[in-house]
């Protein structure tokens, strides 16, 4: 939804071509029409509609009922009784960037959820789980159907928070096993000497330590899935008790030679390459083969970009409850952002939006808002200051942390205060500089000092704020 368009319907007036200048200047693509009937565009890449002062009531009418689910904005400033409940919002005029942002939130929520209700309606219960509406998130989506169903091992391969694990939940979740429990283990997590124990349990006085028995993993899935997570870590002796149980689908609690029938489907996950780890001899061959029955490969996130405002939607959504707070992002953030590698995928994509959250919350995110490994501009304002100190310009900040824990929130806004601080004393009030030693827009810095209440220090200012 990335580019979404707004529509504006030419009235003549001379304020379409105003309206696209405003919206050109944020950042908002759109395009301007003579009349609706040369719309050139699909309607699921349109934002909203803007019907301006002078358009008729009639083709308000129109649209709405050729797009029904597309919001309609106005700068009507008196629109009919009859007509007002087609509108989705007014854009009051003059325009006020502020105004006109939070409506244009307002707009790209609305299309979120229109997409969230295709999804639903084409994807049924995988929804919730496997979020994105990409060609290989959609290509995913059915292989998950397809073998949801059926008991073959699967392996789920990817880079790290790519979503594995969500995966392998979908698989459980599609599966006839459903109402059975879903066991995942981290094999790299565990300690060697205690695994086996760990997948197929011990019984009592097995070793030491061992004070009473206990089912292991194997037995907790009965009737379910295991997953076996990060399997590539797995150590060697432990790989060739695995291959033995998947072989003969049954093992022996550990200290016990009375043997367990598994009723369990395996579903197993890596970030290593499994292949690789077969040619260096760390993964066995046979257990690689028994395993790969049906592999997964999930997408890096930076090969779906498209699906970034769906997934901070549906990531935010879940914050929410805890943070009491949203995040929501202008079109030049969204843009950066799909500029950006994201080599720790989703996993760092839930990151940065907590991280926003705890800093911005309920703030409108515009790019500079953004950490700056995430600003498009970072690398090259951090390689030209690098350049002119000819040193390195970030030197790690350090703290003196008590033992007795911090409030994490508290701490980010002292820390934010500080630097802002900081940088104004040593650019002598100068906000502009301060804003560029922040590596901020000014106006940012500005509202960031009206926020938390700052004043220049007094210095005889050469340059207005
Ligand atoms: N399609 C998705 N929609 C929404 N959230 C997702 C999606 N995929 C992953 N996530 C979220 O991203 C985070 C990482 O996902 P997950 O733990 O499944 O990744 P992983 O590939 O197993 O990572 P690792 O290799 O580091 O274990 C989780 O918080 C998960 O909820
Ligand atoms: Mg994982």
């Amino acid at each position: 939804m990335l580019g979404q368009k707004i529509v504006l319907l030419d009235d003549g007036s001379g304020y379409c071509s105003q309206l696209k200048l405003i919206f050109d200047f944020i950042g908002q693509p759109s395009q301007v029409y003579s009349n609706y009937q040369s719309i050139s565009i699909p309607s699921e890449d349109i934002l909203a509609f803007v019907v301006l002062p002078d358009g008729s009531h009639h083709l308000l009418a129109e649209i709405h009922n050729l797009y029904a689910s597309i919001p309609i904005l106005t700068t009507m400033d008196d629109p009919s009784q009859a007509l007002a409940p087609q509108i989705f919002d007014a854009i009051h005029w003059p325009i006020e960037q502020q105004q006109l942002l939070k409506v244009l939130h307002r707009c790209q929520n609305h299309s979120l959820r229109r997409h969230q209700a295709h999804l639903s309606a084409i994807g049924g219960e995988m929804d919730g789980l496997l979020v994105g509406k990409s060609q290989v998130i959609e290509d995913l989506r059915q292989i998950v159907q397809r073998v949801a169903n059926s008991d073959v091992n699967v392996l789920v391969l990817g880079e790290s928070g790519t979503g594995k694990e969500v995966v392998a939940r979908c698989l459980h979740q599609l599966s006839d096993r459903c109402q059975g429990p879903f066991v995942p283990v981290n094999c790299g997590a565990i300690p060697s000497e205690l695994l086996e124990s760990e997948l197929f349990g011990h019984e009592k006085g097995a070793f030491t330590g061992a004070v009473a028995a206990r089912k292991g993993r194997f037995e907790m899935a009965m009737g379910g899935t295991i997953f076996l997570d990060e399997i590539g870590d797995m150590p060697l002796a432990m790989q060739v008790k695995l291959l033995r149980v998947l072989q003969e689908r049954c093992f022996e609690r550990v200290g016990s030679n009375k043997s367990i029938q598994i009723d369990v489907r395996v579903v197993a996950a890596t970030h290593r390459n499994l292949e690789q780890a077969v040619a260096d001899g760390s993964f066995r061959e046979d257990l690689y083969y028994r395993l790969n029955v049906f592999p997964i490969e999930m997408p890096a996130l930076r090969q779906r970009v498209g699906d970034l405002p769906l997934l901070i939607n549906d990531i935010s959504l879940r914050l929410q409850e805890h943070y009491q707070a949203r995040v929501q992002f202008t079109s030049k953030a969204l843009e950066a952002l799909s500029q950006h590698a994201w080599p720790g995928n989703i996993r760092e994509l839930c990151n940065l939006l907590e991280r926003l959250m705890v800093l911005l919350p309920d703030g409108i995110i515009d790019a500079s808002d953004l950490p700056s490994k995430y600003r498009g501009d970072a690398t090259l304002a951090e390689v030209k200051l690098e350049e002119i100190e000819g040193t390195h310009v970030q030197e790690p900040l350090t703290f003196d942390l008590p033992n007795q824990g911090v409030n994490l929130k508290e701490m980010l806004v002292d820390t934010e205060l500080a630097l802002i601080k900081h940088a104004l004393q040593i650019n002598d009030g100068v906000v502009a500089r301060a804003a560029d030693y922040l590596t901020m827009r000014r106006t940012t810095l500005v509202e960031k000092m009206r926020k938390y209440n700052i004043k220049r220090p007094h210095t005889e200012m050469a340059e207005a704020i």
